[in-house]
C-alpha cells in the first residue's frame, strides 16, 4: 500500500523519534543456562501507530532514522558509530542509535517528557511535576539528539522530528549545523491553551526550541491556534500571522499547520476480513464470555488521559439504574501497561483494578462477568477481529491528540454494523464528526445513556453511520496524511528557495 506514496519528491529524510522502529533482543535457544553461546538475537518489528506507518516510507526513501537504543542486544547489533541497517533481513535504510544512561532515561523520558509535558499538554495540571533536574536532563538529551542530527544532514535534508520528547532539539540543530536542512516537526499530542501552557516554568525555552523548525504540524486547527497564541504572548519579539499560520522569531520563520493523522485503513480492513468468527468465539470462550453475550470493547494504553475509570463508572451506573442490562453484555477492556515507573500510572492501574473488582462483585453471577480485563499481547489480526465482532466500542479519553484506536475500529467494520462511542475531547472527534455517538466522558449519566443507545440502535442506522465513517477513514488514511505532510514541507521549501 506504499505505492500511493509515489509523488513524494523528498529523497533525503532523517526521522528523529524517541521510540526506535526496530528493537533487538536476545532469545534463548533450547533450554540452555543462558550463556552467550546459546542465545541468538531476535528483532521486534514495529507495532502499530507511527513507527509502523513511517517504516515502509523509510524503506522506500532509504533515509536515516535516529532514536535511542535500549539494552544489551541493541548494543551488540549496532556498529561502533551507532549504525544498524534495517529491516534486518532486507536492509533498506539506516537506523542510527544513540545511547542514554539510566539516569538520562529517568530524567528525560520518565521525567520531563512524561511527568511535565505529557500531563501539561493533556490539561492534567494536578499530575504535572516540573523538576529542575529532570528539565536539565531533558535539555541535555535533546542536545545529544541534535548532535546526531547535525552529523547526518546537508542542505538537501528534510529532518522530521516526532513528538514532545524533542522540543529543544530543532533550535539546537538550526544553531549548530553548518548546512541548512529543512526542519519539520509533528507534535502528536494536543497543544494546550495559553492559560495552561504558561504554568510551565520552562515555557520560553520549549517554545523557542520548537521555533527552530520550518514547519510544525498538529492534528487539529485548535492546537495550531493555541500554539500561535502561546508563541505570540510568551516569546518576546515574535510576529504572528494568525491567518496564514506563520511565526517570525529571531530572523527565522516557522509555519504552523494542521495535518489530521489517519490509519492504514486498507490493511486493517484486510486483516478484519481475514479474522473469522470461530477465532472470535474461542476468544470469548477463553475469557468465559457466553456465546450469546454481546460485547462492548475498549482498547487503550493504561494512561490517565484515556478516561478508563470514568468509563467503568458509566457502565456501573448503567447496570445499576437499568438492571435489565445485567447479564446482557460484557465490557472487554484491552489494557496495555504503559510507563509503569511513573507513580501516576501505577495509581491509575490500581484504580482500574479496584473499580473492575467492585463492579464485578456487585453485579457478577456464576454465568456472567460484567467486565473482563485483557492484558495479553494480541496479534493485529486478533485485534481487528475484536473490533469487527464486538457490538460497540467506547473511546472516551478526557483529552487526546487524535486517538487512532477510534479510526482502527471504524476501518475494521467490514460488516457495516459496529457503533462507536467517541469522546468529544479526542482529536479524532473533529475528523469523524457527527456519525459517531458523542460523549462527554465527565458526564456519567450521559455516558451510560450513550451505551444504552449504542446497544439498541437499529441495524439500518448502524449501517448508515458506519458507511459514512468508513469513507472518511479511507479518504484520510495514513498514506494520505504522509503525503500531505511531505507536500506541505516541499511547498514551503520551494517558497523559501524562491525567496533566497
Ligand atoms: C503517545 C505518544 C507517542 C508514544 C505513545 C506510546 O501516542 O504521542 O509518542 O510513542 O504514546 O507511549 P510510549 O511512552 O510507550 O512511547
Amino acid at each position: 500500500e506504499t505505492e500511493s506514496l509515489a509523488p513524494l519528491s523528498i529523497d533525503n529524510v532523517v526521522v528523529v523519534s524517541n521510540r526506535q522502529p526496530y528493537r533487538h533482543r536476545y532469545e534463548q535457544n533450547g533450554d540452555g543456562d543462558g550463556s552467550r553461546a546459546e542465545r541468538s538475537i531476535a528483532v521486534d518489528r514495529p507495532t502499530g501507530g507511527l513507527t509502523a506507518g513511517l517504516d515502509p516510507v523509510m524503506q522506500k526513501l532509504n533515509g536515516t532514522w535516529i532514536a535511542w537504543g535500549d539494552g544489551e542486544a541493541d548494543r551488540d547489533a549496532t556498529s561502533e558509530d551507532g549504525q544498524v541497517s534495517v529491516p534486518p533481513e532486507e536492509p533498506e535504510y539506516t537506523l542510527q542509535r544513540l545511547w542514554l544512561t539510566d539516569k538520562e532515561i529517568d530524567g528525560y523520558y520518565y521525567g520531563y517528557s512524561n511527568r511535565a509535558l505529557w500531563p501539561l499538554c493533556h490539561l492534567a495540571m494536578g499530575r504535572t511535576v516540573f523538576d529542575g533536574e529532570q528539565w536539565r536532563t531533558y535539555r541535555r538529551v535533546n542536545q545529544k539528539f541534535a548532535e546526531k542530527v547535525v552529523d547526518n544532514v546537508d542542505d538537501d535534508t528534510v529532518v522530521w522530528f516526532q513528538d514532545y520528547h524533542l522540543a529543544c532539539a530543532p533550535r539546537t540543530v538550526r544553531l549548530q549545523s553548518s548546512s541548512s536542512p529543512f526542519l519539520l516537526h509533528f507534535w502528536h499530542i494536543p497543544w494546550p491553551s495559553i492559560d495552561a501552557f504558561r504554568a510551565c516554568p520552562q515555557h520560553q525555552e520549549i517554545l523557542k526550541g520548537l521555533l527552530g523548525n520550518d514547519l510544525i504540524g498538529f492534528h487539529v486547527t485548535q492546537y495550531c491556534r493555541n500554539f500561535l497564541e502561546c508563541a505570540a504572548r510568551l516569546v518576546e519579539e515574535t510576529e504572528v500571522d494568525y491567518d496564514r499560520g506563520l511565526i517570525r522569531h529571531d530572523g527565522h520563520e516557522t509555519a504552523v499547520s494542521a495535518f489530521p493523522m489517519g490509519v492504514e485503513a486498507d490493511s486493517i480492513e484486510q486483516l478484519s476480513e481475514a479474522a473469522d468468527e470461530s477465532a472470535w468465539q474461542s476468544f470469548k470462550h477463553r475469557h468465559a464470555i457466553g456465546p450469546n453475550t454481546r460485547v462492548v470493547l475498549g482498547v487503550d494504553r493504561l494512561d490517565y488521559t484515556k478516561g478508563i475509570p470514568e468509563r467503568l463508572e458509566a457502565l456501573e451506573h448503567l447496570w445499576n439504574t437499568q438492571p435489565e442490562w445485567q447479564g446482557q453484555f460484557t465490557y472487554v477492556q484491552k489494557g496495555t501497561e504503559s510507563r509503569s515507573e511513573i507513580p501516576a500510572y501505577q495509581r491509575l492501574q490500581n484504580r482500574v483494578d479496584e473499580i473492575i473488582d467492585r463492579v464485578n462483585s456487585r453485579f457478577g453471577t456464576d454465568e456472567w462477568q460484567p467486565i473482563v480485563l485483557v492484558d495479553e499481547n494480541l496479534p493485529r489480526k486478533t485485534l481487528c477481529g475484536l473490533y469487527r465482532y464486538s457490538d460497540a466500542a467506547i473511546v472516551s479519553p478526557l483529552r487526546d491528540g487524535m486517538n487512532l484506536v477510534a479510526q482502527e475500529y471504524i476501518a475494521s467494520q467490514v460488516d457495516d454494523d459496529g457503533v462507536l462511542i467517541l469522546s468529544e475531547l479526542a482529536g479524532s472527534h473533529e475528523a469523524l464528526g457527527d456519525a459517531v455517538l458523542s460523549v462527554n466522558p465527565y458526564d456519567t449519566e450521559a455516558h451510560a445513556k450513550a451505551i444504552d443507545q449504542a446497544l439498541t440502535m437499529p441495524a439500518a442506522e448502524r449501517r448508515n453511520r458506519t458507511r459514512r465513517l468508513r469513507r472518511r477513514v479511507h479518504n484520510n488514511d495514513l498514506s494520505s496524511w504522509l503525503n500531505d505532510v511531505f507536500e506541505g514541507a516541499q511547498q514551503l521549501r520551494e517558497e523559501q528557495e524562491a525567496k533566497s
